[in-house]
């Protein structure tokens, strides 16, 4: 299960001192990050709202994910704004890029070179990518995720985790509808539907456990990372050399 962020944890990265330290769900105690920006490590913080990207560079963020209502996975929404309230990434982007005086990470439905482009033109300094991964054969997801990623409409559910986050329909959704005001709250759902899950799973139903996914899922290709990795590179800066 997914604990918070804890003196165990702040003594691994003191032992390792990996170069970036990012994190979803806002910042740990102001202790806890003392320990972990006195590693050294460039701390990354995620904002989903303008606000929440005002209080992670007020706290010596170095870098901020903007990630925005598309994004497949966990929204790092940790300020309690109103999952109603959230903002696409056209928006997202410039507004934090124009709120903030730290590099912006653009996150969300960035599906291929023309997502990248414009994510850069809108005021990102990078962009990151979840889901463009998913199609690559070193994922590690079912036959049945990889296959839907290309049919299957994507949508908020807090079911799998407790945490509302976007991934493809499956059975349990659809038995149950996306978000239930009785599911334990995150990350305790998960523990909660593991039994169910590994039951299901036994038959090849898949749709007991996440199938995490964002909006642009379908403009996926199955290459190698590596290559994805270039061949978007290679794609962006045509684009971006075009259009100087
Ligand atoms: C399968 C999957 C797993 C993810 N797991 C994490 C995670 O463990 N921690 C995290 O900060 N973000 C996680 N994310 C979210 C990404 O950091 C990012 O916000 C998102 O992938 C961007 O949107 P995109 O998926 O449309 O590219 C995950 C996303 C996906 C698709």
């Amino acid at each position: 299960m997914r604990l918070p962020f804890d003196a165990r944890m702040a003594a691994t990265l003191e032992h390792l001192k990996p170069p970036v330290v990012s994190f979803h769900f806002g910042l740990p105690p102001e202790p806890l990050l003392a320990r972990v920006k006195s590693t050294g490590a460039r701390i990354i913080g995620n904002a989903t709202t303008l606000e929440e990207a005002r209080w992670l560079e007020e706290r010596g963020v170095d870098a901020i994910v903007a990630q925005s209502f598309e994004a497949g996975g966990h929204s790092g929404r940790f300020l309690g704004s109103s999952p109603a309230e959230a903002l696409g990434l056209f928006a997202l982007v410039p507004l934090v890029a124009d709120s903030v005086s730290l590099p912006v990470i653009a996150a969300g439905a960035i599906g291929d070179e023309r997502g990248i482009a414009a994510a850069l033109t809108l005021g990102a300094s990078a962009v990151q990518l979840g889901t463009a991964y998913l199609h690559t054969p070193e994922a590690r997801i079912s036959d049945v995720h990889r296959e839907r990623l290309f049919t299957v409409p994507t949508l908020f559910t807090n079911l799998m985790t407790g945490g509302l986050a976007r991934g493809l329909r499956g059975r349990l959704i659809d038995e149950l509808g996306p978000v239930r005001g009785e599911v334990p709250p995150y990350p305790l759902a998960s523990e909660a539907l593991a039994p169910l899950r590994a039951a299901a799973e036994k038959q090849h139903e898949y749709g007991f456990g996440p199938m995490w996914a964002g909006q642009s899922a379908p403009l996926g290709r199955p290459l190698p990372a590596a290559d994805l990795t270039r061949t978007l590179a290679a794609g962006t800066l045509a684009i971006l050399r075009r259009e100087a």
